[in-house]
């Protein structure tokens, strides 16, 4: 399959920070936010990607993705969303990149330890969300389930004001080639973007919507505090990491850290 990152935006609530370069480009612990999708899909197995940049500092990508090859990927394609028209607007830029097959998107602010291969391996037809657990649904798409069946959900609501479960929509999605059919039938919302709620919406409605739930971390970073959680869960994971590599070693873990 291939692999479609969504890195446009001006990521408004990270400002000042996003004044001088793009929200994906920012550190999380000690990487680019937006090498941390890049891996969940090189992990799985996903060795062509196709990068959607936007706003002011797309050039920035270059000098650190370059052709992807370091990152483990095969093949490494950009484009560029004109406006700020939203997720599914800048789905629908890579038609021609998916030539037809299915596609894995991310959020290039969403980050998850979580292995999505099964999934991927497993995957035929129609779409899979990956939902997760959270505090804040309200801050997210948010699934209402059928009280007499909780695992079908009846729809999708974009930032609900009243959040009818504890789940958030995360940016992770696995699509067949009808999300561009669907994309092109969407209407702005009333914050004038393509929703990708609409989008997941319309597999609903069409019966081609399943769900599964997302194993492990996942975060958004879009504003301070989650890029201050997701910081410091890739910063401990890593930590955690460093101690088991040192204490086999008989070492301290931040010398492993800083000799690396
Ligand atoms: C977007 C989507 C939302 C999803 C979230 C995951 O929200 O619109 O449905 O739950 O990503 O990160 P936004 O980036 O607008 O906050």
């Amino acid at each position: 399959m291939k692999g479609v990152i969504l890195a446009g935006g001006l990521g408004t609530r990270l400002r000042p920070l996003t004044n001088a370069t793009s929200k994906h480009l920012l550190p999380i612990y000690d990487q680019p936010m937006v090498y941390y999708p890049i891996q969940t899909l090189v992990r799985a197995g996903v060795e062509e990607v196709i990068i959607v940049t936007g706003g002011p500092h797309a050039g920035d990508y270059l000098s650190i993705l370059r052709n992807g090859r370091h990152l483990g990927l095969r093949h490494l394609e950009y484009t560029y969303q004109e406006n700020e028209g939203g997720i599914a607007e800048a789905l629908g830029l890579c038609e021609d990149f998916a030539d037809g097959g299915p596609v894995a998107v991310i959020l290039g602010d969403n980050t998850t330890d979580a292995d999505i291969r099964p999934d991927i391996e497993r995957f035929t037809e129609g779409a899979l969300i990956f939902l997760k657990e959270v505090h804040d649904p309200e801050r997210y798409g948010c699934p209402v389930f059928d009280p007499a069946d909780r695992r079908r959900i009846l729809r999708i609501e974009e930032k609900p004001r009243d959040p009818r479960s504890n789940y958030a929509v995360s940016g992770l999605y696995l699509y067949d080639a009808r999300v561009f059919d669907y994309i092109k039938r969407l209407k702005p919302s009333g914050r004038g973007e393509l929703e990708i709620t609409d989008v997941n919406n319309f597999y609903l409605d069409d019966g081609l919507l399943r769900w599964t739930e997302l194993e492990g971390f996942w975060s958004d970073a879009g504003t301070f505090e989650s890029l201050y959680r997701s910081t410091v869960f890739w910063a401990e994971k890593h930590l955690a990491g460093a101690n088991g590599a040192a204490a086999a070693a008989g070492a301290d873990a931040w010398e492993t850290i800083e000799g690396r």
